[in-house]
């Protein structure tokens, strides 16, 4: 049997302009991960069934894209980085990051954008009515969702460096533990 353990993988979702590619952005910097633009992948590959006019957004062509992750997944080490949580199989991660900004400031980073105004107001409603929160929340055990504030850059850092500590731990925690309560948790 294999003692080498698999590095997690891990999902960063959050409303659009939340800073998931920049967090996605400093990781790289410092992780030896394989890192995952679900937006860019779409657009490349044209993984989409169809294009919002509206919304500016693609339908995508979920099959597609989770048989591309499919293998980086199985390896472990993937960093995946998209707004929306709930399509990807509960087994593909184990640490979802949601990330959270304050109105103003998301107005602010959406404007600069150049959201359109149904685009603008779609965006921070669904920041305010927690939306991708609640998705993480039903989709994933409660130990598996973090929720970390993007406001400033002092807060990105601080996210970076938790999510590398949590790496470590990750990492260095019994592969015997099996979840359950029969004594073979270190921790
Ligand atoms: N924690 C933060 N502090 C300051 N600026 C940030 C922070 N997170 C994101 N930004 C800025 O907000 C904009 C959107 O960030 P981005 O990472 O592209 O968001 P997302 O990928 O979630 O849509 C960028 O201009 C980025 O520099
Ligand atoms: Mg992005």
């Amino acid at each position: 049997m294999s003692t080498e353990k698999k590095l997690p993988n891990i999902l960063i979702c959050g409303t659009p302009g939340c800073g998931k590619t920049q967090h996605a952005a400093r990781l790289k910097e410092l992780l030896e991960f394989q890192f995952f633009n679900v937006s860019e992948i779409v657009k490349e590959k044209q993984y989409y069934e169809s294009f919002d006019e509206v919304y500016q957004s693609y339908l995508i062509d979920e099959d597609r894209l989770l048989d591309e992750l499919e293998g980086p997944i199985a390896e472990g080490g993937c960093v995946i980085d998209h707004h929306t949580c709930d399509f990807f199989p509960e087994r593909f991660f184990q640490l979802v990051v949601v990330l959270r900004t304050n109105n103003d400031i998301l107005f602010d980073r959406l404007t600069e954008r150049g959201y359109n105004e149904i685009k603008l107001q779609e965006n921070l409603s669904a920041e305010i009515m927690e939306v991708v929160k609640s998705s993480a929340e039903d989709s994933y055990a409660p130990e598996v969702v973090v929720e970390l504030t993007s406001n400033t850059p002092e807060e990105l850092e601080a996210n970076v460096q938790r999510i590398i500590q949590w790496v470590g731990l990750y990492m260095s925690q019994d592969d015997g533990d099996d979840g359950d309560d029969d004594g073979d948790d270190v921790l």
